[in-house]
């Protein structure tokens, strides 16, 4: 009976020790496993005198209910303590103050132009688009510039070489343009549809321009109204809703005699100067004027182009710069601002 007492004083020994569940089921197996101490004891039973045998069986089975007992004593504490310790070792520390993310804005020029097709929209004009690869035709030929035109020389118009046209021939030679203005998607617009028309063309132009007031690219939007009874007068009084509701109604609004290829008569629209009230300032040259759009009658030969019958249908055209529209607005004084995307100047609008 002694080698019990020193078995038992042995797993307590061991059992003191114990800080993992780990290493306590290790100690399950060697004292209760298949071939475990007090396993093999308990079989070593039959081989002892039978008359020892009742007395040597009671006391195996109390160490041996001893020791399932403490491991499951022992299981409960470890388990507890390692949890602690997991949720301890995966705390978050929630008192760190948040990362303040700044929101998005819409850039102002894009603000701008969307200002302009929701006033339109709401005078009842479609929305059309054209694209900014534009054939020779449709950017000028159609539109009545003709081939010595101005316009077309090469400080004015990107010009994309054909592919497949021999590397000797100059690019001007190319039919194929970035646009210069909006004014083609008149001309496709024309040809989709049949008159009574109107739509506006917002969109990308493209010329060979920098400077504190030019942008290789720039935005223009187009207007166009064609129907049996269209005068200047419809001109007028469009244009005059439209720069009210987009400067104020008081702001002043003349036409003034101008010329473009594609409209007979033309004019070139100015408004009050909004910087010194029409006083004269450096911003309109000390005219009290501001130039803010191109509009006029469209050329019978525009509507040639596309086949509308002359006789029968007038109607008016405009085109406005959309980052001319936004300086003014805004009083910015160089367009570039627009380009450089510096937060400090974005995060103003
Ligand atoms: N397309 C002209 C420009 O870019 C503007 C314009 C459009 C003028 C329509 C008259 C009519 O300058």
């Amino acid at each position: 009976m002694e080698d019990l007492k020193r078995l038992k004083d042995e797993f307590d020994l061991e059992a003191g020790k114990i800080d993992t569940l780990r290493s306590l089921n290790d100690l399950r197996v060697k004292y209760l496993g298949k071939k475990g101490i007090i396993t093999e004891l308990l079989k070593g039973l039959s081989k002892i005198p039978r008359e020892q045998r009742p007395d040597r069986g009671r006391q195996l089975n109390e160490i041996k209910k001893y020791i399932e007992k403490e491991i499951k004593r022992l299981h409960e504490k470890v388990s507890a303590e390692e949890t602690k310790k997991k949720i301890q070792s995966e705390a978050i520390d929630i008192t760190l103050p948040g990362r303040f993310i700044p929101p998005g804005k819409v850039h102002p020029v894009n603000r701008v132009l969307s200002e302009i097709v929701d006033i339109f929209v709401s005078m009842g004009f479609a929305v059309e688009e054209g694209p900014e690869v534009e054939h020779d035709y449709y950017n000028f030929e159609a539109l009545n510039i003709p081939k010595d035109h101005p316009a077309r020389e090469m400080q004015d118009t990107f010009y994309v070489k054909a592919p497949n046209k021999p590397s000797s021939s100059s690019h001007i030679d190319s039919d194929i343009v970035l646009r210069t203005h909006t004014s083609p998607v008149q001309i496709r617009g024309m040809k989709k549809r049949k008159p009574p028309l109107k739509f506006i063309a917002p969109g990308k132009v493209y010329r060979c321009d920098a400077d504190v007031s030019h942008t290789p690219m720039f935005h223009q939007v187009e207007g166009l109204m064609v129907g049996e009874d269209i005068t200047f007068s419809d001109l007028k009084g469009v244009l005059e809703v439209f720069i009210h509701r987009m400067f104020g109604p008081s702001t002043p609004v003349r036409f003034r005699p101008s010329y473009f290829p594609f409209t007979e008569p033309s004019a070139e629209v100015d408004i009050g100067c909004i910087l010194c009230g029409g006083e004269g300032c450096r911003v309109c040259k000390g005219t009290g004027w501001l130039e803010v759009l191109g509009a006029g009658m469209v050329h019978p030969k525009v509507f040639e182009a596309v086949g509308y019958d002359t006789e029968r249908y007038t109607g008016f055209a405009f085109g406005m710069g959309v980052e001319r529209l936004t300086m003014l607005k805004y009083r910015i004084d160089d367009i570039r601002l627009f380009y450089e995307n510096d937060v400090r100047f974005l995060s103003q609008f």
